[in-house]
């Protein structure tokens, strides 16, 4: 089975291009390296799959969750540990 499923997947930010129909399958147990230069949309496609943003074309599943359809069902499948502590922004 595949744990991540992602078809064709766009993301634009206005004017700017961050994904570009991007395709990729992880399966179940598989170890991933997702790599690409600064600016490729890697960060972006991460949210995408965390259900933090959403795409503006294309498919992204996650353990057979449609991130776009079922955010809780997606949520309730993932761990996430953030890259920086932002303790320094206040949430409320
Ligand atoms: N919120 C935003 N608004 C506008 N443009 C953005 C936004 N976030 C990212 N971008 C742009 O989208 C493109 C992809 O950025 P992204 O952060 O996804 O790349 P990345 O692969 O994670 O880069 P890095 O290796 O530097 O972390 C870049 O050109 C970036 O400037
Ligand atoms: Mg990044």
């Amino acid at each position: 089975m595949s744990i991540i499923q992602v078809q064709n997947l766009v993301k634009k930010y206005n004017g700017l291009t961050a994904v570009d129909g991007i395709s990729f399958e992880v399966r179940q147990g598989e170890s991933f390296g997702f790599l690409g230069p600064n600016g490729a949309g890697k960060t972006t496609t991460i949210n995408i799959l965390c259900t933090l943003l959403s795409a503006t074309d294309g498919k992204a599943f996650v353990n057979g969750y449609d991130c776009a359809k079922n955010p809780s069902d997606v949520r309730a499948s993932i761990g996430l540990v953030f890259q920086e502590d932002r303790r320094d922004i206040e949430c409320g």
